[in-house]
């Protein structure tokens, strides 16, 4: 039996601009990374925590990477212990699914050292338990790409049904993240509760134009599509110069752009990694305009979710 195990979980791009709750991608890079230890005292203990300057609860039931362990030790394993050592690579508060991808990394992690050999669709459940604790709602678009790898569409939630769709091999994100805080509970809070008609004939639009665009390999066809009538403009609001930013990477030559998740990270699409530097570049000077610092991030997608550093 293996008794020690890191893994990396991808950050994710929840909502592509038109699929607010149903649609995400995963990236290489960043994203976030745990070590389980089999340990001889029973139950779940957080034995250290780096990267996230003191912020983040060491009780495992608070925290998301622990959440989805205590619950699988409690299925499959009640009489072993685990220690978990948690790496924060990446901000949180950021719009990159931080929470979500400790939470992948947890049951992926657990899946991995106790050789259970679940389907991602069986940890599901699992990653979403830590997700709850960190946002406050159900929502699986940051988990499922994190645990998927790739595009991922959840067509329903009761019950849920993810299906990974086919991308292009190569499309490029440029993330720009500001170094401002948004809390993806408040940033939900803001939105209203009904839309129009006519608003909700856009965006159904846009989301099967992006999903026939990663289909067909239309590029063209992808862009047009990252466009959001229904969320976008209550939180624009919340990022300094945020349309601004946009612009700037439509016009460096971006597929397109739009907040990622809850933001205030914003991500930009493009064809090649060339473009996609270019792109990156024109939204960090952007950003720097409103007085901001930020970070810049220039990743293929990641096409097969979390992955195992090294076992022993
Ligand atoms: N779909 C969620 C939202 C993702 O936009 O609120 C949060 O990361």
């Amino acid at each position: 039996m293996l008794q020690e195990i890191r893994v990396f979980a991808p950050a994710t791009i929840s909502n592509i601009g038109c699929g607010f709750d149903i649609m995400g991608f995963a990236v290489e890079e960043p994203g976030d990374q745990i070590v389980l230890k089999i340990s001889n005292k029973k139950g779940v203990r957080i034995t250290s925590i780096k990267g996230d300057n003191g912020k983040l609860p060491y009780a495992p039931e608070k925290n998301t990477a622990g959440a989805p362990i205590i619950s699988m030790l409690k299925k499959y394993a009640p009489s072993l212990g685990i220690e978990i050592e948690i790496d924060k690579k990446m901000p949180f508060g950021s719009g990159l699914g931080s929470s979500a991808a400790s939470a992948v990394a947890g049951a992926f992690a657990m899946n991995k050292l106790l050789e259970l050999n679940l389907s991602p669709y069986e940890l599901l459940p699992f990653a979403l338990e830590g997700e709850v604790i960190a946002s406050g709602s159900i929502h699986a678009d940051n988990v499922a790409p994190s645990l998927y790898g790739g595009f991922t569409l959840i067509r329903d939630y009761n019950p849920i049904d993810i299906i990974k769709i086919e991308c292009p091999d190569n499309l490029f994100c440029s993330i720009l993240h500001p170094n401002i805080e948004i809390s993806t509970k408040e940033a939900r809070e803001i939105l209203p509760k009904e839309i129009t008609l006519s608003n909700a004939i856009t965006q159904w639009g846009n989301c099967s134009g992006l999903v026939a665009g990663l289909l067909m390999n239309d590029f063209s066809l992808i862009g047009r599509s990252i466009k959001d009538v229904v969320v976008e403009p209550y939180r624009a609001k919340l990022i300094p110069g945020y349309y601004q930013i946009q612009k700037a990477a439509v016009e460096a030559g971006a597929l397109g752009c739009n907040i990622s998740g809850s933001g205030p990270s914003i991500f930009a699409l493009s064809k090649g990694k060339e473009s996609a530097q270019k792109v990156g570049e024109a939204m960090l000077k952007k950003l720097y305009d409103s007085k901001i610092e930020g970070q810049l991030y220039i990743s293929p997608i990641n096409k097969q979710g979390p992955k195992v550093i090294y076992s022993k």
